[in-house]
């Protein structure tokens, strides 16, 4: 079968060509796992949800979570696909990305199934430099970061908030030996040079999601679960902490949507004193 499509642009009958999902297909909210068998996994949190597409690593599903519109798009491992998501993502009306993942400790006060939510991403990763300088800062939005320190408390999880090294190599690329203990010597120091410069955990797709969501005028957060503690030494994943994770994420776009229309109804670009007391 032969499809085309203009070559820039890259729609394919009224859909993205990755993603799969045309406008409207997916609510503003969007949480992104790496990982896409989360997505039906995170579905299942939710009072409904059924499928919107399934392509590659591309997975994305749309739902109700206390009444609220949400959906969910996994991006693979890495920031090459989260790009290519979020791009995607954005052409077809999301406007509010959650990362929602796993993650490694940095920080010796962070400890396997704690959650990490990050305020800022140290540029790690290749892709981002595709889109800016380096200078340019990976920051979070602060209605999303505050949506998500809230949905923590409220879900009574252990949670740290800070920043996050985002990198392009699981190996080596977070100072762990590669194949018979292969390891560059820039990289011998890296564990040591984050932990003093107060950084909290080492991933693979933050620091692109908030590069690009700023250019973009997007808002964008992220919250990861902490599955290999690299101060212990000590590696756990368990269903329950994937789940802590997803529901701190789909607990933030309750809260969300609610400063949302509250800030619509008022005519408010940001968040007022009055908006933030009167929302529980
Ligand atoms: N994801 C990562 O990128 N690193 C870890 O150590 C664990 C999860």
């Amino acid at each position: 079968m032969t499809k085309k499509s203009d070559a820039t642009k890259v729609v394919v009958e009224g859909k993205q060509y990755h993603i799969k999902c045309a406008k409207g297909d997916l609510p503003r909210y969007v949480l992104m796992p790496g990982d896409p068998k989360r997505v039906e996994k995170i579905g299942k949190l939710w009072d409904k949800s059924k499928v919107v597409a399934e392509y590659r690593q591309y997975y994305s599903r749309r739902g109700k979570y206390k009444g609220t519109d949400i959906s969910c798009l996994s991006s693979g491992i890495g920031c090459p696909g989260l790009a290519v998501a979020l791009e995607e993502a954005i052409r077809v009306g999301v406007d509010t990305f959650i990362r929602v993942g796993t993650c490694g400790s940095i920080s010796k006060d962070v400890g396997l199934g704690d959650i990490v939510i990050s305020s800022g991403g140290v540029r790690l990763d290749g892709t981002s430099r595709d889109y800016a300088m380096i200078e340019y800062p990976a920051v979070s939005d602060y209605e999303v970061t505050l949506a998500l320190i809230l949905a923590a408390q409220e879900l009574k999880v252990r949670y740290h908030v800070g920043i996050t090294a985002t990198t392009d190599s699981f190996y080596c690329g977070q100072g762990r030996p590669g194949y018979k203990g292969y390891m560059p010597t820039k990289n011998k120091t890296l564990m040591h040079d984050l932990q003093i410069a107060k950084v909290l955990n080492f991933e693979m797709e933050t620091s692109c999601l908030f590069t690009m969501a700023n250019i973009y005028g997007m808002r964008a957060g992220s919250c990861c679960v902490v599955i290999v503690d690299r101060v212990k030494d000590k590696f756990e994943l368990s269903d329950e902490f994937e789940k802590r994770a997803a529901l701190v994420a789909s607990e933030a776009v309750r809260i969300l949507s609610l400063w949302d229309k509250k800030k619509k109804k008022q005519g408010l670009k940001h968040l007022s004193l009055d908006i933030l007391s009167s929302i529980k």
